[in-house]
């Protein structure tokens, strides 16, 4: 089970099957409920997060307890290297948004597969290179956009971390809650249901439950950059 997981996990995907069951070997499995708090930011960090089931928030909260989202990971992706790399304590707060599973890499073990295999450190440069020019893109999206188009860069970001196309339409299955969408665009859920309202009428979003259809993303992602 742990292997067909750790095949998806882009940070271990020029291993071969054997290194990976060592990884599978050396990991172990954690349960956590949706709403439960995985990592505190400032806590001393010893180990690496691999997801296997469920998506988590990456948060911070400010002295008045007003939260953003910095970012939201789902199955295969891996949280907890920052602080094994730098030494430095938690960066930020990792809250399950819905029940997961996740494998924990001790410090060690982790330092040892970079040693082991330098691909690995490659792929995990190439992730967070690609988490910068998120958090570039979400930066510049808080800054400089009004709120509409702040929520609609958080669905056009959710739609990068993991929509699917199909028939030309881009789908996500699992919108997050109106309060962690306001939290993404640094909002109120007033505005994020005012948003919506507007996404629909336009006739750029169909919402089924918390599953959202963009039926024109192009156009959707032009007119809101
Ligand atoms: P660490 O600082 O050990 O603990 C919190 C984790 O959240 C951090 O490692 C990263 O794995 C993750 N994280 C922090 N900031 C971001 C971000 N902007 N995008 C994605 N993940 C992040």
């Amino acid at each position: 089970m742990e292997i067909r997981l750790l095949k998806k996990v882009t940070l271990f995907k020029s291993l071969e099957e054997k290194e990976l069951e060592k990884i599978a070997n050396l990991s172990s499995f954690h349960k956590y409920k949706k709403e439960s708090i995985i990592l505190m930011e400032a806590e001393a960090g010893n180990s690496l997060f691999i997801i296997s089931k469920g998506r988590v928030k990456i948060s911070r909260i400010s002295d008045e307890g007003k939260e953003v989202i910095l970012a939201i990971l789902k199955e295969g992706d891996f949280f907890g290297e920052m602080s094994l790399l730098n030494g430095h304590v938690r960066s930020a707060n990792v809250t399950a948004i819905e029940d997961s599973e996740l494998l924990m890499l001790k410090r060690n073990d982790f330092f040892n597969l970079l040693h082991s295999h330098p691909e690995l450190s490659i792929n995990l440069l190439k992730e967070l290179a690609k988490r910068i020019r998120m958090s570039d893109t979400q930066i510049k999206s808080l800054s400089l956009l009004d709120a509409v188009s702040r929520v609609a860069s958080a669905v056009i970001q959710l739609v990068e971390i993991g929509g699917t196309i199909r028939e030309g339409k881009m789908i996500i299955e699992k919108l997050p809650s109106q309060q962690d969408l306001a939290n993404m665009a640094g909002t109120s859920r007033e505005t994020v249901s005012r948003a919506f309202k507007l996404f629909i009428e336009e006739g750029y979003i169909v919402k089924k439950g918390d599953k959202i259809v963009i039926e024109k993303f192009e156009k959707f992602k032009h007119l809101y950059k």
